[in-house]
């Protein structure tokens, strides 16, 4: 690890319409951060009585650093809140899922056809055997049977465990086997531009390195149906067809596991993250209605994947604990054509959008003419996560998207999180380059090695000071690598990231720890420099790494990506290098930038700057199962 560092702040600020902030469900930042810091359990006992449960908790929190319990032997279901309790209410005719197709197909499901989906689904499962505490692999297509799998599961208490269905075989066999799955659910395939995504051959050929798994339930999608082999494949439709229609939900302990998540890996090998039922429900539920101030009319489109972190909290759980309408959709934002997301908004007029900056990125990228073409003004709330949102970026999403109307809402937060943990609430002051302040119901901060605060100005390592409830409890089958989230940084959760504060304590996130190069015995952050070169007119995305150099330790490289009608050359190499040195001075000049087509990038969207890096210097990348294509 590093020192802590300088770093030139400036400072541009948005004040959302006030109206946004008197009708929003957090109206007043600073005094909801009071309250919860005047009591923290207080403040998450309310909000854990806004939802259902068999059994009260006797305590919100026990505490033994770094092992947390919440809501200590509260006895609940996450599925009953996000069903049961809307069907019995005016939600139970409202769409909880909207999905759509590459080609403009859909599908709605009501809360009550959600609920009758699942139970059903839920019966299927315990026919196979699957009973609380299993293991179940789901690897999918986005379309409603992803939801409905994991909801399955977590009616029952098995244990899911979602693989991305963009993960090859290898990427596949090494989840499954790590979780020990029983049982894996997937689909014949995918659709992806056009193009047909063999998911099942897939499972296949991952099963001959997985000896754990007894069955293989396949929906099949595509005609002709493929045949299933009998002796290890069960038909999705038919065995929920032939299912009992009602599943009284498992009475859940709060700290019972609902699912491993294996983080995107962008460094090392994949860990499973093990989330729990109670914590996780109620801070996935509290952060969806506040952060993205979700109202009864609303419709939710969160641009993720079910399969990653984002979509588990801010697809299914949260929202559907919230009894919103959420908006899934098979595709990529640019196929047909970088219309398409616009189209769906105007289409189902959404109000709630969440999406990631290299999304926003590639949509600067083909210009301003497409978002123009469509009526966007349903929207009202815009959001972003997974990487930084660079200035340029959080401009053109807020004037182009939202009119200059919708906050914008950037969440930082991780696959360990679980729930946001830092954002702009709803109606305050927006600061492009900057995430936000820690919401209500989190203690963050950015430290130097020894846990001190840093002052504002100075770069450091951004922690999360106290126990929260939709954090980790564990890796699975590797507690020793929790315990390193706890140890790195003495008191406190590290991390991995470097953040800087400013005077009011507005967080910029400045990416991975492991992300920072020495040069000349200057520490300067690659998204600093991707920023810089992104704030040029030609630029559409840039990837920044460290080189060894015999003189100054490293030089600065970089990949960089071009919107559309700009001409590489060395022109414009010497042109970005100037803008470079003019925004942050000679030392952060890349000495070498070489033009690309496309950057490597995880199947969620991060740049692997790991994988340039290693082709930079003829070594072996490591594992890259997280790598796009
Ligand atoms: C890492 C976690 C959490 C859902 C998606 C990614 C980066 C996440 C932001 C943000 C800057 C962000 C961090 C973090 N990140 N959100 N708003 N601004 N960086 O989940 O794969 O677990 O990755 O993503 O570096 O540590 P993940």
């Amino acid at each position: 690890m590093t020192e802590t560092f300088a770093v030139k702040l400036e400072e541009k600020c948005y004040l959302p319409d006030p109206r946004c902030k008197a009708a929003a469900w957090t109206p007043d930042y600073t005094r909801a951060y009071q309250e919860f810091m005047h009591d923290p359990e207080a403040f998450w006992d309310q909000v854990a009585h806004e939802l259902d449960w068999f059994e009260p908790w006797d305590r919100v929190l026990e505490w033994n650093y770094p092992y947390a319990k919440w809501f200590v032997n509260g006895k609940l279901n996450i599925t009953y809140n996000c069903l049961d309790r809307h069907v019995t209410s005016d939600r139970r005719d409202k769409p909880a899922v909207i999905w759509r197709g590459e080609g403009g197909e859909e599908r709605r499901l009501t809360y009550d056809g959600l609920y009758r989906e699942v139970m059903r689904c839920a019966n299927a499962l315990a026919g196979l055997g699957v009973g609380k505490g299993d293991r179940v692999c789901i690897y999918m297509p986005l379309v409603p049977e992803q939801i409905v799998a994991m909801l399955a599961c977590a009616r029952l208490g098995a244990v899911h465990s979602v693989v991305f269905g963009g993960f090859g075989a290898g990427a596949l066999a090494m989840r499954i086997n790590d979780a020990e799955a029983k049982v894996v659910i997937t689909a014949d395939v995918g659709y992806r531009r056009g193009k047909t995504i063999p998911l099942r051959d897939i499972v296949n050929e991952a099963l001959t390195h997985a000896p754990c798994v007894e069955k293989t339930v396949v929906f099949r999608r595509g005609t002709p149906a493929v045949d299933l082999d009998p002796a290890r494949e069960v038909d999705y439709a038919d065995l929920v067809a032939r299912a009992a229609p009602d599943c009284p939900a498992e009475v859940m302990d709060a700290e019972d596991p609902l699912f491993i998540l294996y983080t995107s890996g962008s460094t090392g090998a994949p860990k499973g993250i093990v989330h729990t039922c109670g914590g996780y429900m109620v801070g996935t539920y509290y952060t969806s209605r506040h952060d993205f101030d979700i109202k009864e009319s609303d419709i939710l489109w969160c641009t993720a994947d079910p399969g990653w972190i984002t979509g588990h909290s801010y697809i299914v759980y949260g929202p559907l604990a919230v009894g919103t309408t959420v908006v899934i959709a098979e595709g990529t934002p640019d196929y047909p054509d970088p219309g398409a997301y616009w189209r769906l908004v105007q289409d189902l007029g959404v109000t709630i959008f969440y999406t990631a900056p290299t999304a926003i990125r590639m949509f600067m990228r083909h210009g301003d003419a497409w978002p123009a073409k469509y009526d966007l003004s349903t929207l009202r709330v815009l959001g972003s996560v997974g990487e930084p949102l660079n200035p340029e970026a959080f401009e053109w999403y807020y004037h182009r998207i939202g009119g200059g109307e919708c906050p914008v809402v950037d969440t930082w937060w991780q696959t360990e999180t679980g729930m946001h943990v830092v954002t702009t609430m709803i109606g305050e002051a927006m600061k492009p380059g900057f995430a936000g302040r820690a919401i209500p119901g989190a203690v963050v901060d950015v430290v130097d090695r020894t846990g001190k605060p840093v002052p504002p100005g100075t770069g450091g390592f951004l922690v999360i000071r106290e126990p929260w409830p939709a954090m980790l409890r564990t890796v699975h089958g590797n507690d020793a690598r929790y315990r390193t989230y706890w140890e790195t940084i003495p008191g406190c959760y590290t991390a991995g990231d470097l953040a800087v504060k400013d005077e009011e304590g507005y967080i910029m996130i400045l990416g991975r720890a492991d992300d920072l190069i020495v040069v000349a015995g200057h520490n300067i952050g690659t998204a600093e420099v991707e920023s810089a070169l992104v704030s040029h007119d030609a630029v559409a995305e840039a990837a920044v790494i460290g080189k060894p150099d015999a003189l100054k330790g490293n030089v600065i490289k970089a990949f960089v990506t071009l919107r559309v009608g700009a001409n590489p050359g060395d022109a414009l190499t010497d042109e970005l290098a100037r803008h470079v040195k003019k925004s942050l001075g000679p030392v952060a000049v890349p000495a070498e930038i070489e033009f690309m087509d496309r950057l490597p990038k995880t199947r969620s969207g991060k740049i692997m700057r790991r994988v340039l890096k290693a082709r930079e210097l003829g070594m072996d990348p490591g594992d890259i199962s997280t790598l796009e294509e």
